[in-house]
């Protein structure tokens, strides 16, 4: 079984991701930690990560990557985003996140195309979105949690920015799948959010 859950920053996507993981039993795959790998790979590569050919040779990044904190930097979210327009780039992580989803048992994986390009025929695909406002509520929080001193116009821009960018691109742009049911956490609470995640996934494997 395989279960797609796509949506902007900060939506609440990974959150409800890894609790779908655990109440069905499923590993879990957040396909923007590659992208982020690669936006991180081309900085300390002194590559420029709006050049197609710099990010792509980023691609072959060392997998040790994946495990430092710097990756969830509101800094390198915004170098995936911008590598993350070019195809050569997209093409070169397809095959790894398509591993994922079709490994025996089936997976969950989130995104921005989990539902669109790489498993279309997912058996479930929930759409996550919240407003501007409170997704950078919940930056602002999070970055202060770490320690951070965070400045809240600072925060909305960068995520309008990024949602602006991975709306508008070209290759595998964000959007709601046909068939994906959405989910706005604007007002819910993360338990609350996962429960009625689990009603619209139930559904949707129960009406096929
Ligand atoms: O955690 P957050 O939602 O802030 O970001 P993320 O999921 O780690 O993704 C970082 C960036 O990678 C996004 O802004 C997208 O531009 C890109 N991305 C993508 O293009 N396709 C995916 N399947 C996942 C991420």
């Amino acid at each position: 079984m395989i279960i797609a859950v796509d949506g902007p920053a900060a939506s609440g996507k990974g959150t409800i991701a890894k609790a779908l993981g655990q109440h069905y039993g499923l590993p879990c795959l957040d396909t923007g930690l590659l992208y982020r790998a690669v936006g991180l790979a081309v900085l300390r590569a002194g590559g420029d990560p709006d050049l197609e050919e710099d990010a792509l040779a980023a691609c072959d990044f060392d997998d040790n990557l994946l495990a430092e904190p710097t990756l969830r930097t509101e800094a390198v979210g915004s170098l995936a985003s911008r590598v993350s327009v070019h195809q050569s780039v997209r093409a070169a992580l397809i095959s790894r996140q398509r591993d994922f989803a079709t490994q025996p048992g089936g997976a969950v994986l989130d995104g921005r195309d989990i539902a669109t390009v790489i498993a279309p025929d997912a058996d479930a695909k929930i759409f996550v979105t919240a407003s501007v406002p409170v997704r950078a509520e919940r930056r602002f929080a999070d970055a202060m949690a770490h320690g951070g001193h965070p400045d809240m116009d600072t925060l909305i821009a960068d995520i309008q920015a990024r949602d602006t960018r991975d709306m508008s691109r070209d290759h595998a742009p964000l959007r709601q799948a046909d068939g994906a049911d959405l989910l706005d956490t604007s007002n819910l609470t993360i338990d609350a959010a996962v429960r009625q995640a689990i009603v619209l996934v139930d559904a949707q494997l129960a009406g096929r």
